[in-house]
Protein backbone atom coordinates (compact mmCIF):
# COMPACT_ATOMS: atom_id res chain seq x y z
CA UNK A 1 0.00 0.00 0.00
CA UNK A 2 2.87 2.42 0.76
CA UNK A 3 4.92 1.18 -1.55
CA UNK A 4 1.59 2.07 -4.43
CA UNK A 5 1.46 5.43 -2.93
CA UNK A 6 5.14 6.21 -3.72
CA UNK A 7 4.54 4.98 -6.80
CA UNK A 8 1.53 7.43 -7.30
CA UNK A 9 3.51 10.49 -6.16
CA UNK A 10 7.13 10.05 -6.99
CA UNK A 11 7.71 12.00 -10.29
CA UNK A 12 5.16 14.99 -8.19
CA UNK A 13 6.28 18.37 -9.77
CA UNK A 14 3.41 20.45 -7.78
CA UNK A 15 5.91 22.68 -7.01
CA UNK A 16 9.27 24.00 -7.85
CA UNK A 17 11.29 21.87 -5.67
CA UNK A 18 10.70 19.12 -8.35
CA UNK A 19 12.99 20.97 -10.87
CA UNK A 20 15.72 21.16 -8.21
CA UNK A 21 15.54 18.06 -6.42
CA UNK A 22 17.80 15.28 -7.22
CA UNK A 23 15.60 12.31 -5.31
CA UNK A 24 11.74 12.55 -3.88
CA UNK A 25 12.65 11.79 -0.14
CA UNK A 26 9.87 9.89 0.64
CA UNK A 27 9.95 8.24 4.46
CA UNK A 28 11.59 5.06 5.37
CA UNK A 29 11.30 2.63 8.39
CA UNK A 30 9.00 0.24 9.38
CA UNK A 31 5.73 -0.01 7.09
CA UNK A 32 3.67 -1.38 10.35
CA UNK A 33 5.35 0.70 12.75
CA UNK A 34 3.61 2.38 16.47
CA UNK A 35 5.46 5.30 16.25
CA UNK A 36 6.08 7.89 12.83
CA UNK A 37 8.73 10.74 13.14
CA UNK A 38 8.26 13.34 11.21
CA UNK A 39 10.90 16.02 10.38
CA UNK A 40 10.93 19.41 7.98
CA UNK A 41 12.43 18.79 4.94
CA UNK A 42 15.36 16.85 3.22
CA UNK A 43 19.10 18.64 3.57
CA UNK A 44 22.08 17.73 1.09
CA UNK A 45 22.73 14.20 1.81
CA UNK A 46 18.94 12.91 2.07
CA UNK A 47 18.50 14.91 -1.51
CA UNK A 48 21.76 12.76 -2.50
CA UNK A 49 20.37 9.07 -1.17
CA UNK A 50 16.72 9.49 -1.30
CA UNK A 51 16.61 8.65 2.31
CA UNK A 52 16.08 10.77 4.94
CA UNK A 53 17.63 11.82 8.32
CA UNK A 54 20.80 10.21 7.26
CA UNK A 55 23.16 13.67 8.04
CA UNK A 56 24.26 14.79 10.60
CA UNK A 57 20.76 15.52 12.35
CA UNK A 58 20.30 11.82 11.52
CA UNK A 59 22.89 10.51 13.72
CA UNK A 60 21.99 12.42 16.41
CA UNK A 61 18.22 11.07 16.00
CA UNK A 62 19.91 7.45 15.78
CA UNK A 63 21.60 8.03 19.34
CA UNK A 64 18.40 8.94 20.74
CA UNK A 65 16.56 6.19 19.45
CA UNK A 66 19.05 3.69 20.75
CA UNK A 67 18.95 5.34 24.26
CA UNK A 68 15.42 4.30 24.45
CA UNK A 69 15.72 0.85 22.96
CA UNK A 70 15.12 1.47 19.47
CA UNK A 71 16.74 1.92 16.05
CA UNK A 72 15.37 2.16 12.58
CA UNK A 73 13.84 -0.69 12.26
CA UNK A 74 10.82 0.03 14.57
CA UNK A 75 10.13 3.02 13.66
CA UNK A 76 8.77 4.80 10.28
CA UNK A 77 10.39 8.28 9.41
CA UNK A 78 8.98 11.13 7.07
CA UNK A 79 9.04 15.01 6.13
CA UNK A 80 6.51 17.09 5.70
CA UNK A 81 8.50 18.33 2.49
CA UNK A 82 9.58 15.32 0.51
CA UNK A 83 12.04 17.70 -1.55
CA UNK A 84 14.71 19.66 -0.72
CA UNK A 85 14.45 23.37 -0.38
CA UNK A 86 17.72 25.47 -1.84
CA UNK A 87 20.33 25.74 0.45
CA UNK A 88 18.07 24.30 2.92
CA UNK A 89 16.05 27.19 3.23
CA UNK A 90 13.03 27.19 4.95
CA UNK A 91 9.69 25.60 3.77
CA UNK A 92 7.37 28.22 2.37
CA UNK A 93 3.23 27.84 2.94
CA UNK A 94 2.73 26.98 -0.86
CA UNK A 95 5.03 24.01 -1.01
CA UNK A 96 4.00 23.07 2.95
CA UNK A 97 0.18 22.90 1.90
CA UNK A 98 1.07 21.15 -1.72
CA UNK A 99 2.81 18.37 0.06
CA UNK A 100 1.25 17.95 3.36
CA UNK A 101 -1.74 15.49 1.93
CA UNK A 102 1.27 12.90 1.15
CA UNK A 103 2.28 12.65 4.76
CA UNK A 104 -1.15 12.99 5.67
CA UNK A 105 -1.69 9.68 3.51
CA UNK A 106 1.30 7.66 5.27
CA UNK A 107 0.09 8.72 8.13
CA UNK A 108 -3.14 7.12 7.36
CA UNK A 109 -1.85 3.66 5.89
CA UNK A 110 0.25 3.02 8.53
CA UNK A 111 -1.49 4.08 11.48
CA UNK A 112 0.65 4.16 13.52
CA UNK A 113 -0.28 4.88 17.89
CA UNK A 114 2.17 8.09 18.48
CA UNK A 115 3.30 10.83 15.92
CA UNK A 116 6.77 12.39 17.11
CA UNK A 117 6.98 15.34 15.56
CA UNK A 118 10.39 17.07 15.20
CA UNK A 119 10.69 20.86 15.42
CA UNK A 120 8.09 23.69 14.47
CA UNK A 121 7.05 22.72 10.97
CA UNK A 122 5.97 19.06 11.65
CA UNK A 123 4.06 19.93 14.54
CA UNK A 124 2.33 23.05 13.24
CA UNK A 125 1.81 20.79 10.05
CA UNK A 126 0.70 17.93 12.75
CA UNK A 127 -0.86 19.85 14.96
CA UNK A 128 -2.52 22.47 12.64
CA UNK A 129 -1.95 25.54 15.44
CA UNK A 130 0.38 27.90 15.02
CA UNK A 131 2.65 27.00 18.33
CA UNK A 132 5.96 27.40 19.29
CA UNK A 133 7.76 23.96 19.82
CA UNK A 134 9.62 25.40 23.09
CA UNK A 135 6.13 25.58 24.67
CA UNK A 136 4.89 22.16 23.39
CA UNK A 137 7.70 19.88 23.63
CA UNK A 138 7.72 17.18 25.55
CA UNK A 139 3.80 17.19 25.87
CA UNK A 140 1.55 14.76 24.90
CA UNK A 141 -1.48 16.10 22.53
CA UNK A 142 -4.00 13.42 22.11
CA UNK A 143 -5.50 13.51 18.77
CA UNK A 144 -8.29 11.20 17.21
CA UNK A 145 -6.49 8.47 16.21
CA UNK A 146 -2.90 9.05 17.19
CA UNK A 147 -1.18 10.84 19.92
CA UNK A 148 1.49 14.04 19.06
CA UNK A 149 4.33 14.07 21.00
CA UNK A 150 6.26 17.45 19.79
CA UNK A 151 10.29 17.63 20.03
CA UNK A 152 12.67 19.69 19.39
CA UNK A 153 14.64 18.85 15.83
CA UNK A 154 17.50 16.99 16.36
CA UNK A 155 19.51 20.18 13.97
CA UNK A 156 18.94 22.76 17.28
CA UNK A 157 20.46 20.20 19.40
CA UNK A 158 24.01 19.85 17.37
CA UNK A 159 25.31 22.97 18.53
CA UNK A 160 23.14 23.66 21.90
CA UNK A 161 23.97 21.50 24.62
CA UNK A 162 20.61 22.79 26.56
CA UNK A 163 18.93 21.64 23.70
CA UNK A 164 20.26 17.94 23.21
CA UNK A 165 19.57 18.11 27.17
CA UNK A 166 16.18 18.60 26.33
CA UNK A 167 16.30 16.35 23.86
CA UNK A 168 17.43 13.07 25.93
CA UNK A 169 14.92 14.24 28.45
CA UNK A 170 11.98 14.55 25.72
CA UNK A 171 13.07 10.55 24.37
CA UNK A 172 12.80 9.15 27.84
CA UNK A 173 9.55 10.72 28.43
CA UNK A 174 8.29 9.27 24.97
CA UNK A 175 9.18 5.86 26.14
CA UNK A 176 7.69 5.92 29.62
CA UNK A 177 4.50 6.87 27.40
CA UNK A 178 4.80 4.09 25.03
CA UNK A 179 5.46 1.53 27.72
CA UNK A 180 2.67 2.63 29.49
CA UNK A 181 0.24 2.67 26.86
CA UNK A 182 1.27 -1.33 25.43
CA UNK A 183 0.65 -1.63 28.84
CA UNK A 184 -2.68 -1.09 28.94
CA UNK A 185 -3.21 -2.81 25.73
CA UNK A 186 -1.87 -5.65 27.31
CA UNK A 187 -4.41 -5.28 30.20
CA UNK A 188 -7.16 -5.57 27.33
CA UNK A 189 -5.99 -8.58 25.49
CA UNK A 190 -6.52 -11.44 28.21
CA UNK A 191 -9.91 -10.42 28.90
CA UNK A 192 -10.65 -11.65 25.18
CA UNK A 193 -8.75 -14.21 24.98
CA UNK A 194 -10.32 -16.18 28.19
CA UNK A 195 -13.52 -16.16 26.95
CA UNK A 196 -11.99 -18.95 24.58
N1 LIG B 1 16.28 17.47 8.64
C1 LIG B 1 14.99 17.10 8.42
O1 LIG B 1 14.06 17.72 8.89
N2 LIG B 1 14.78 16.02 7.66
C2 LIG B 1 15.75 15.30 7.14
O2 LIG B 1 15.45 14.31 6.46
C3 LIG B 1 17.08 15.70 7.38
C4 LIG B 1 17.32 16.78 8.14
Amino acid sequence: MLEEFYNQIKDCNKCSLGKTRTNFVFGTGNKNADIVFVGEAPGFYEDRQGIPFVGSAGKLLDKLLNLIGLNRDDIYIANVLKCRPPQNRDPNSDEIELCKPYLLKQIEIIKPRAICTLGNFATRVILEKNVNISRVRGQCFNMDKYFVFPIYHPAAALHQSTNLSALKEDFLKLKDILDSSSKEEEIEEPVQTALF
